[in-house]
């Protein structure tokens, strides 16, 4: 091995002048056996430079708190969601001023609405005094400041727990029925008070139908965050338990694949995704996350609409599990995964990380 070339002292008029000397901490002395000039790792080599060139950031302002809400008196944990409660009404407004200052202005609510209260074709949705319009209400006069994006989708209201009206034969969910079931749960949203209706159903032309009619009934200002890309995935899977829409123990999951996209198509989530703009959208999502990065990515360089991601529930239980069994470090595996979804193009992040994000955030300052 070569060793590092001593430099000759230069000398002026016959003075010697002394080189800087080189701080041996900081840079210590490497053996050059490679023939390399440009190294990369020349922009790694202390926690300041790092800092200063990372290219992508995680700040609270980005994320978006998904909260379920109960009609129970007291918090109920969510067995697969450890950390998450479902939020007795009286405590939301505390909650989602306590978000707000740690940074995280935005929350997504979903109901968990009692199994007497559920029918097949999910009334309990247009019902004005629900749980869903009540906690809204609740919101906006506790915590006037946080950004509601309130889910308009009918599995909270239905026995059977997909996400519309199903056919005369029970076979498939009747689109335009459903479509017609969202319009008007969207107007009572937009009447509570919500900033964003979130379709999270994947009807077809779900959209322009939402926008014309909030448009139609001086709801101009209230928006929609479009679940665009919303694929059926395996990963809701503790979802479902929170808000009580899986199947009952023993019987099969069910399929959603009729709606929500087949995980294998890129194309058609960017098809998916010009459609809503083209409807009246203002932010898209992508759903999952972390598994539709690429989707993410697409969607980032094909509209200028900022861009939603939700790490979902599965997401969120898996490096839970992980850590749990000592396998991960449930930090520094969360902060990689919200920050490749940043890195990947979303703007903002619904994540069940977002509250111990902003907290551990607050206490690095
Ligand atoms: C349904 C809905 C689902 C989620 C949000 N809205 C699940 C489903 O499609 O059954 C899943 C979110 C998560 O897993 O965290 N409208």
């Amino acid at each position: 091995m070569t060793k590092c070339p001593t430099p000759k002292r230069p000398t002026w008029a016959g003075f010697a002048v002394a080189l800087p000397q080189r701080s041996a901490n900081l840079h210590p002395p490497m053996s050059a056996s490679l023939d390399q000039s440009v190294r990369l790792r020349r922009l790694r080599a202390s926690a300041g430079i790092r800092a200063m060139l990372g290219e992508t950031v995680v700040e609270p302002r980005h994320l978006i708190q998904p909260l379920f809400v109960t009609e129970g008196e007291v918090a109920e944990p969510v067995g697969s969601l450890p950390g998450v409660s479902r939020i007795p009404l009286a405590q939301l407004g505390a909650k989602c001023a306590e978000l707000l200052a740690l940074g995280i202005h935005g929350v997504a609510l979903f109901p968990k609405v009692d199994a007497a209260r559920k029918t097949a074709e999910g009334a309990e949705a247009l019902n004005p005094s629900n749980l869903a319009l009540r906690a809204i209400r609740e919101i906006k006069a506790k915590s006037p400041g946080t950004v509601i994006f309130a889910d308009i989708a009918l599995d909270p209201y239905t026995t059977h727990g997909h996400d519309g009206i199903l056919n005369a034969a029970g076979t498939d969910v009747d689109n335009d029925r459903t479509v017609e079931a969202l319009v008007k749960m969207s107007l009572f949203t937009a009447q509570a008070g919500a900033d964003f209706v979130a379709p999270s159903d994947m009807m077809d032309g779900r959209v322009k139908a939402i926008r014309k009619a909030l448009d139609t009934s001086g709801h101009t200002g209230t928006g929609i965050l479009a679940y665009s890309a919303k694929f059926a995935s395996a990963f809701y899977g503790p979802f479902r338990d929170a808000i009580g829409s899986a199947r009952k123990a023993g019987e099969a999951p069910i399929s959603k694949a009729t709606y929500q996209m087949n995980p294998a198509n890129r194309r058609e989530a960017a098809r998916e995704a010009i459609l809503d703009a083209e409807e009246g959208a203002d932010l898209l999502m992508v759903k999952p996350a972390g598994a539709y990065l690429d989707i993410i990515r697409d969607l980032r360089e094909s509209t200028n609409l900022p861009i939603a991601a939700y790490q979902v529930s599965g997401e969120y239980a898996q490096l839970h599990a992980a850590a749990e069994k000592g396998w991960l470090d449930l930090r520094a595996t969360r902060d990689e995964s919200l920050l490749a979804i940043r890195r990947a193009g979303a703007d903002v992040i619904l994540s069940y990380f977002a509250e111990a994000y902003a907290r551990d955030f607050a206490a690095r300052k």
